[in-house]
């Protein structure tokens, strides 16, 4: 079974927390877990968790990027990190427990005070996702939403107009995933059309998503407190600007 999470935002204990819940509670095997982007990979916040505490996370653990990372010094993170969990870059084609993933991380242009130029998706990598063979591919997985899938957007939030990245209804119809993953909204959504079923998973705060063999996929609704004494700086911007609502 893959725990799929998103949205830890430096929060990684959340990471455990919900292993447990799904191990310990729910009876179920984590084999690995796959985060869906805005990890926070940030040196002081990795450093403090990692080296300074020396916690680890008890199962395998994969992300791809989102938009809430410092790209600056991403690479050399996640090289200085590699033994405590994996980068699947973007445009790359991952076997984890028999699915193939076609890995897409960063996002669209949103949150304009708050976004590096390193998050968003660019024209090459599109492309590179679409040279793709489309036998290759069973889950996209993305940090933002693809157009087209009915998202809501944040309220207040309405004039950056359609949720989803550019030209990422592009690949859908050529690559045909059976599921497509994805987070950075914050919020449980569904949808499905000839050929995929998207699943958009709430913030780590509030759930997971558990995907079992023949693309078995379902939302596990627990909730986390939020550490409201221990609020990033970032978070509390984000949360006084209206762009993620508080738990
Ligand atoms: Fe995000």
């Amino acid at each position: 079974m893959i725990l799929i999470t998103c949205d830890t935002h430096c929060y990684y204990e959340n990471i455990n927390k919900q292993i447990r819940h799904a191990e310990d509670d729910l009876g179920v095997t984590v084999d690995c877990v796959i985060h869906l982007g805005d990890f926070g990979i940030y040196r002081t916040h990795l450093s403090h968790y990692f080296k300074r505490k020396g916690r680890r996370f008890s199962r395998p653990v994969y992300f791809i990027e989102g938009n809430h990372e410092d790209f600056d010094e991403l690479p050399w993170l996640i090289k200085k990190y590699s033994d405590y969990f994996t980068h699947l870059p973007r445009a790359s084609v991952n076997e984890i427990e028999g699915y193939r993933f076609l890995a897409l991380g960063g996002s669209g242009y949103m949150d304009s005070m708050v976004t590096q130029k390193g998050a968003i998706i660019t024209d090459h990598q599109i492309n590179a996702c679409l040279k793709v063979p489309p036998k290759d591919v069973d889950i996209i997985i993305t940090h933002d939403c693809p157009i087209g899938i009915g998202m809501p957007n944040t309220k207040g939030m309405e004039h950056y107009g359609e949720t989803g990245f550019p030209r990422s209804d592009e690949l859908a119809p050529k690559l045909q995933p059976k599921l497509w993953l994805f987070g950075h909204h914050h919020k449980w959504h569904e949808y499905e059309d000839d050929h995929t079923r998207y699943f958009g998973l709430a913030s780590s705060w509030k759930g997971f998503g558990l995907l079992d063999k023949n693309y078995e996929f379902r939302f596990v609704k627990y909730t986390i407190p939020y550490p409201q004494e221990k609020q990033s700086l970032i978070m509390k911007l984000l949360t006084r600007l209206k762009i993620i609502q508080p738990n």
